[in-house]
């Protein structure tokens, strides 16, 4: 978490607003301070630190706007443009950015927008700030506002941000291939992101009787809705954090687990999403996974006591069908 300083000679208004609010202990003596956060984890952790906290861009303004960087540069320009519409006049917006993340080039994209920029460095980060004066270069944040968008691609609702929000990835197509006709009963995709893994098996599977999607993004999840508005199924959309366990028990559970956490990898999650499926399973439930070839998931397979074999693969994904005894 990169925390915000204070010490820019910003004077620390009574409210203000957070887009990609995360806690921080340096946070805490400020009551009327309203985050967002769509990724559920960190949405629990910011209300469990006492937060206000809003599911959609609110209709307000706040006279200072704070922004933590998305994973893409789209989706973090669309939040340089939410933090504008949502800044009073004189308003203060300030982003805080770790080096690794490209804060000297968003530094340089915002100066494009405002003018003038007050930067500081350091822990390896930046917090830059401008101030509203009426001079800023409103054309810059119209384009940027409908880079962060929903928008199509394939025929999907996808946004800026989400998992393969710019093409169908292999893996998931991979296994689509190959998603057996018979799964049927109540199913769940776990980590569904905008759907795509969804529609197949609505399409597929003919002995479906209900599908659950579980999503820790609430963006994807609003997406998926979308993508999955023409069917009849009875479909359940949870904004979920798949590592808390799952709230039902499941026919069949179909997943492309995530192995990164922001940047980095994380081979755990997928070792968690794998543990709560398992658990989520009834006797004889199937599972159906993609992955990186290299990833150790069979190893968390052979420990839970599933029985499975590798269905197919190709340079870089495997397909993993699982059965619980
Ligand atoms: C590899 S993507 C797969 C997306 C989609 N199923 C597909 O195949 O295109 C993994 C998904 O898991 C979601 N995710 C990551 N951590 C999660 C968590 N703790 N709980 C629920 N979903 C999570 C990500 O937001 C992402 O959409």
């Amino acid at each position: 978490m990169l925390a915000f300083s204070v010490d820019s000679g910003l004077t620390v208004p009574q409210s203000a607003f957070f887009i990609g609010a995360e806690p921080h202990p340096a946070l805490k003596d400020w009551n009327n301070l309203t985050g967002w956060q769509p990724l559920k984890p960190l949405a629990d952790s910011w209300e469990r630190a006492g937060f206000l906290r809003e599911d959609n861009f609110p209709d307000r303004k706040w006279p200072l706007v704070m922004v933590l960087p998305g994973k893409s540069r789209d989706e973090t320009l669309g939040w340089f443009s939410a933090a504008r519409d949502r800044l009073e006049p004189r308003g203060v917006l300030v982003v805080s950015m770790a080096n690794t993340a490209g804060s000297g080039r968003f530094e340089k994209e915002l100066a494009k927008a405002t003018g003038k920029i007050v930067s500081i460095q350091k822990h390896k980060c930046r917090i830059f700030h401008a101030t509203e004066d009426g001079t800023w270069n409103e054309e810059i944040f119209n384009e940027w506002r409908s880079l962060g968008e929903q928008r199509e691609v394939s025929g999907f609702t996808v946004q800026a941000g989400l998992f393969s929000c710019d093409h169908i990835d292999p893996g998931s197509q991979l296994l689509a291939d190959h998603l057996p006709a018979h799964l049927h009963g109540h199913i769940a995709d776990l980590g569904a992101g905008w759907g795509f893994l969804s529609d197949a098996v609505l399409k597929r599977c003919p002995k479906l009787l209900r599908l659950d999607l579980f999503e820790a993004d609430a963006r994807a999840m609003a997406c998926a809705k979308k993508n999955l508005a023409g069917d009849d199924h009875e479909i359940g959309y949870h904004w979920h954090d798949i590592t808390n366990g799952l709230p039902g028990v499941y026919d069949a559970i179909i997943m492309n687990p995530p192995f990164h956490t922001g940047q980095a990898t994380n081979v755990d999650l997928g070792r968690a999403f794998l543990k709560s499926a398992t658990n989520s399973l009834r006797r004889g439930g199937k599972l159906l996974l993609v992955a990186n070839r290299q990833l150790p998931y069979e190893a968390v397979l052979e420990t839970s006591g599933l029985a499975w074999r590798k269905i197919t693969e190709d340079r870089v994904y495997k397909i993993i069908f699982a059965e619980k005894r």
